[in-house]
C-alpha cells in the first residue's frame, strides 16, 4: 500500500495511542480475555469493552459489574456505555470514574435492534437532538470530574432518509466530547452493504475541534490506511476485522508506522493464539463458559482453513479444555487462510431492515423528555 501514512499517535483528552487504532465494543466479544489477547500483539491503543446499560450499573446488577475492566487491566481503561434517559446516564459515568476506574467511556448511540429503537433508543436517540445533547453533556460533565475523555459512537442516520451523523457529530463536539466515531451505515442498513466512508470525510470536514474515527470494514492492515488517506479521519476503529484475527492491531500499529505488515500465519500460530485465547478466557470465566464463549471464536479462528465438516461440527460442541486441545491438535499445521478469506464478513451480517421508531418520534426533535423503558433493552450494534 503506498499513500500517506500517519505516524502521528492519537490523542483522546489525555489519552495518547501508540497508534491511531480502537478496538471497536463489541457486546458478546470485546470482553476480558479478548481485549487482553488483542493488547497482547498491540500495547498502547484503546480496547474498548463490551457495552454495558447505564440504568443496569446504576441499580448495581452484579453481572454489569463483573463485565466492567477489572484493577489490573492495563491502562487506558475502557467502556462502552448504553442509555437513553440524561440521569441515569450521569449517575453512571459517575460511579464508573469514582468507584471502578475507568479511564475512557464510549456512549452508544449506534443499535439499530427493533426492540430498542422502537422504545427511541440506540441510533433513534440522535434524531432527538435535544435529548442527544443532554445525554451527552451528563455524560461528559460525570467524566469531566476525574478527568476521563468521553467518545460518542453512532451511525449515518436512521435511513437514506433521515441522517443525523453531522448534526449528532457538531452537537457531540458542543457539548465537549473527546472524539466522534461514526459507523458508516445507516441503521436500516444494519451491516449490509459497504461502509459509506465518505460520511466520514463528510463528518471531518464537520467535526473540527476533536478527533473523528473512522468505522466499518477495516479488515486488513492496509484498509485503514485507505480509510483515512480517503476520508482525512484521525483513527480507526475496528470491529469485525479482529475476528479470529486479534494480531490485526499488531499489523495496523506497523502499517501506520510505515513498517512491513506480518506475513500470512500458518494454521500452527492461529492455533497458538487460540490456546492463549482459551487459557485467558478460562481464567476469566471458568471452563464451561469459556468452552461456549470459545466456539464461536474458534469458527473465526479456522474461518479459510479448509479443515473439513467434521472438525468444524466437533468445534461447535467443545465442552471441554481437553476437547480443545484434542481438537486443535488434529489440524494439520502446515496449512494456510485460502486468499481473502481474511475480508469475509463475519461476526454480523445481517441485511438491510426498515427502522421502526415510536409514534411521532420526528414531532420530538426539540423535545428533552427522555423515552419510557429504552433504558434497559439494549444488545449492541
Ligand atoms: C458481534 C458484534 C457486536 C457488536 N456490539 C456493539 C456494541 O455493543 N456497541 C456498539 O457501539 N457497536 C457494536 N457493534 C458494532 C461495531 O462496534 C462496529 O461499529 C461495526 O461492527 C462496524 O465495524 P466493522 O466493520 O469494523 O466491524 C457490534 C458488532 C459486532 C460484530
Amino acid at each position: 500500500m503506498s499513500g500517506p501514512v500517519r505516524t502521528a499517535p492519537l490523542r483522546i483528552g489525555p489519552l495518547e495511542l501508540v497508534a491511531p487504532v480502537v478496538l471497536a465494543p463489541m457486546a458478546g466479544v470485546t470482553d476480558h480475555a479478548f481485549r487482553s489477547l488483542c493488547r497482547s500483539f498491540a500495547p498502547g491503543l484503546l480496547y474498548v469493552s463490551e457495552m454495558i446499560t447505564a440504568r443496569a450499573l446504576v441499580e448495581d446488577n452484579r453481572k454489569t459489574i463483573t463485565m466492567l475492566p477489572r484493577a489490573d487491566e492495563p491502562a487506558p481503561r475502557s467502556v462502552q456505555l448504553y442509555g437513553a434517559a440524561p440521569r441515569t446516564m450521569f449517575e453512571a459515568v459517575r460511579r464508573l470514574v469514582d468507584a471502578h476506574g475507568v479511564q475512557h467511556i464510549d456512549l452508544n448511540f449506534g443499535c439499530p435492534v427493533p426492540k430498542v429503537t422502537r422504545k427511541g433508543g440506540g441510533s433513534a436517540v440522535p434524531v432527538r437532538r435535544r435529548l442527544f445533547a443532554d445525554i451527552v453533556a451528563n455524560a461528559v460533565r460525570a467524566a469531566d470530574s476525574h478527568g476521563v475523555p468521553l467518545t460518542v459512537k453512532f451511525r449515518i442516520g436512521i435511513d437514506d432518509t433521515l441522517t443525523t451523523f453531522l448534526e449528532a457529530g457538531r452537537i457531540a463536539e458542543a457539548e465537549g466530547a473527546a472524539a466522534v466515531a461514526l459507523h458508516a451505515r445507516t441503521a436500516e442498513q444494519r451491516y449490509s452493504g459497504a461502509a459509506r466512508w465518505d460520511a466520514i470525510g463528510e463528518l471531518k470536514a464537520a467535526v473540527t475541534s476533536i478527533p473523528v474515527l473512522g468505522n466499518g470494514d477495516i479488515w486488513r492492515a492496509a484498509d485503514a490506511l485507505r480509510m483515512v488517506a480517503a476520508t482525512g479521519c484521525d483513527g480507526v476503529v475496528v470491529g469485525r476485522g479482529c475476528l479470529g484475527r486479534p494480531w490485526l492491531f499488531a499489523d495496523l500499529v506497523d502499517a501506520f508506522s510505515g513498517r512491513p505488515v506480518g506475513a500470512p500465519r500458518p494454521l500452527s500460530a492461529v492455533v497458538s493464539v487460540a490456546h492463549r485465547h482459551a487459557d485467558l478466557l478460562i481464567e476469566t470465566v471458568g471452563e464451561t463458559n469459556a468452552m461456549r464463549t470459545l466456539r464461536r471464536h474458534l469458527g473465526w479462528y479456522l474461518q479459510g482453513y479448509p479443515v473439513g465438516d467434521q472438525v468444524r461440527q466437533r468445534m461447535r460442541l467443545l465442552a471441554s479444555r481437553a476437547e480443545l486441545d484434542h481438537l486443535l491438535t488434529s489440524l494439520d499445521p502446515t496449512m494456510y487462510q485460502l486468499a481473502g478469506a481474511d475480508a469475509l464478513p463475519r461476526g454480523r451480517t445481517d441485511g438491510p431492515q426498515r427502522v421502526t421508531l415510536p409514534d411521532n418520534w420526528l414531532e420530538l426533535v426539540d423535545d428533552p423528555t427522555p423515552p419510557e423503558g429504552a433504558d434497559l433493552l439494549a444488545t449492541g450494534g
